[in-house]
């Protein structure tokens, strides 16, 4: 019995070493943990069950039969994170750079999988040097069957990745088809194709960095969700998004002891200011609204214009979509509406309840937006907020115009609750441009066109830049006050925590791409 548990014991140390204490220092060098220090400190302490740890590659080819390593650059199994179970797959870039060969894509298929069946998030480390080279298509089939699987567990399923290393070629397109991708800043870069063949193909010359680095893909393609500086702030992050989330698509989100308090927030009253042009940082109404350092944006360097984020209304999870008016003065462009859309669907997908807080002047004009698919990239928005069953609430805190009113969660497209600040504005467009179209003849025909134009400016204000005509019509449920708005919040959000509804049957709708 002894020598079995020696054996086992020997066996257990050289999975643990991966590919050898000089390419575990060489990853420290870098900064970097590896597969094994990450899933630890993810996890909570000792709760990690690994499967698969002897798996070896079948590949004789390129001398391969001879370099044989246990575990075969992927660390898998489940564990708990604040006592809830988790499925988790960590690249191990000391054996072989971490890539992927046909039976390290079938470890990772075994716990996706597993995961699915058993109904817990899906947590994706990745830091790999692509497919392994020396396999061929048994490797490119591994990609198919991992993608494959994404698709199942999508919507079922939160599924998490993180990019901690390299991810090049086909393999950013597990990550891009999970619910969330969080970059370590400085180590890690995703793209399709890496600097040298962008050179030959483009004649560009670009770094890994500018390509396809943490930065890049937070601000400019929108791929990254979060960024952090380091591994354990990276993973730090996993866990946080995690708390507001479901097990899966037929749980709901725990909700935290909260006990009431005041929920009165008199600074509300003095945050829009009187005149319409000037802007406000909409993340002060954030702050003053939920949960004291409760809120967590996505996706917070991209398509600023619109903010969203998860939150916490008296301990409900609750997903934040607000216009930022100090950004593009809250206009939908290309950016935002595609970042508005994706997170209103992810929130639909997990019984997470919608908040909109809408300040948004209409669609950004221009050549640019128009030749770059605003008209189906903002049809995501609306066509998300259409869809969704989950809980909606509408909070109107100025401008609500033209065709943005009615994307923004508007009771038409069925929002449970609209409400409106009393500095609300809900009307088709702002009055100097409306009095401009509908008055005119009369203008120019005026003795004083200048005076006529004020005018008739303030006629339409009069009339429309306020919320009692939207009020008077039924599309707001209520005209409230500032401070006195998250106490509502509560209370309807409370309402609606057995909302049901159902769509009708079909294969999927055909969501504008
Ligand atoms: N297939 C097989 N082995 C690979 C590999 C691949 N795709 N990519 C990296 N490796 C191996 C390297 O041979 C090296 O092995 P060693 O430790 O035995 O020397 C190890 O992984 C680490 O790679 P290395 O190049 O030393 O690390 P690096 O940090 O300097 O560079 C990459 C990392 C990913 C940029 C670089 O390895 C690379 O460009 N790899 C090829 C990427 C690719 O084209 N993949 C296929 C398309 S999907």
């Amino acid at each position: 019995m002894d020598k079995n548990k020696e054996q086992l014991e020997q066996k257990i140390q050289s999975s643990l070493l991966g590919g050898g204490q000089k390419r575990i220092d060489r990853q420290h060098e870098k900064g970097k943990l590896t597969a094994r220090e990450r899933i630890q400190y993810l996890l909570d302490p000792g709760s990690f069950e690994e499967y698969d740890r002897f798996v070896t590659h079948r590949n004789g080819d390129f001398g391969m039969a001879d370099q044989k390593i246990v575990g075969d650059g992927v660390v898998t199994g489940m564990g708990t994170i604040d006592g809830r179970m988790v499925y988790v797959f960590a690249q191990d870039f000391t054996v072989f750079g971490g890539t992927l060969s046909e039976t390290n894509a079938q470890k990772i298929c075994k716990i996706m999988d597993r995961a699915l069946q058993n109904r817990a998030p899906l947590i994706g480390l990745n830091d790999s040097g692509g497919a392994r080279i020396q396999e061929g298509v048994a490797s490119l089939g591994g990609y198919a069957d991992i993608f494959y699987r994404n698709v199942q567990c999508s919507g079922v399923i939160p599924q998490l990745s993180a990019v901690m290393g390299p991810c090049a070629g086909g393999a950013v397109y597990s990550p891009a088809m999970t619910d969330f991708i969080f970059m370590v800043e400085g180590s890690s870069y995703m793209f399709v194709t890496g600097p040298n063949v962008v050179k030959t193909v483009t004649n560009e010359e670009v770094t890994p960095e500018e390509l396809g680095g943490a930065r890049t893909h937070a601000t400019k393609s929108g791929v990254a969700h979060r960024t952090a500086p380091t591994d354990a702030d990276c993973l730090d992050d996993i866990r946080t998004l995690l708390s507001y989330l479901p097990q899966h698509n037929q749980a709901a989100p725990a909700v935290l002891p909260y006990d009431t308090e005041e929920e009165v927030r008199p600074a509300l009253d003095e945050t829009v200011p009187d005149n319409p042009n000037t802007p406000y940082d909409m993340h002060e109404v954030i702050t003053e609204l939920v949960d004291p350092d409760s809120f967590f944006a996505s996706q917070p360097d991209f398509g600023q214009s619109l903010i969203t984020g998860f939150a916490r209304l008296a301990g409900m999870s609750i997903g934040v979509v607000a216009n930022q008016p100090m950004n593009l003065a809250g206009v939908l462009d290309v950016d935002s509406a595609t970042k508005g859309g994706r997170f209103v669907r992810f929130c639909d997908c997990f019984n997470i309840p919608l908040l909109v807080l809408e300040d948004v002047p209409g669609f950004l004009p221009g050549t640019e937006q128009e030749w770059n698919g605003i008209i189906s990239n903002g049809a995501k928005l609306l066509y998300a907020f259409c869809e969704a069953t989950v809980p909606r609430i509408t909070v109107i805190t100025r401008k609500a115009y033209g065709g943005a009113y009615c994307v923004m969660n508007s009771r038409h497209i069925g929002a449970d609750y609209n409400y409106a600040w009393p500095s609300a504005q809900i009307a088709v467009m702002g009055a100097k441009g409306a009095a401009e179209i509908i008055f005119r003849k009369e203008i120019s025909k005026s003795d004083d066109p200048e005076e006529a134009m004020a005018q008739k400016e303030a006629e339409y204000n009069e009339l429309f830049a306020n919320p009692y005509k939207a009020a008077e019509l039924g599309f707001i449920d209520d005209i409230i006050l500032p401070s006195q708005t998250r106490r509502t919040l509560i209370r309807a959000f409370r309402s609606l925590r057995e909302k049901r509804k159902t769509r009708p049957e079909r294969n999927h709708g055909n969501i504008p791409l």
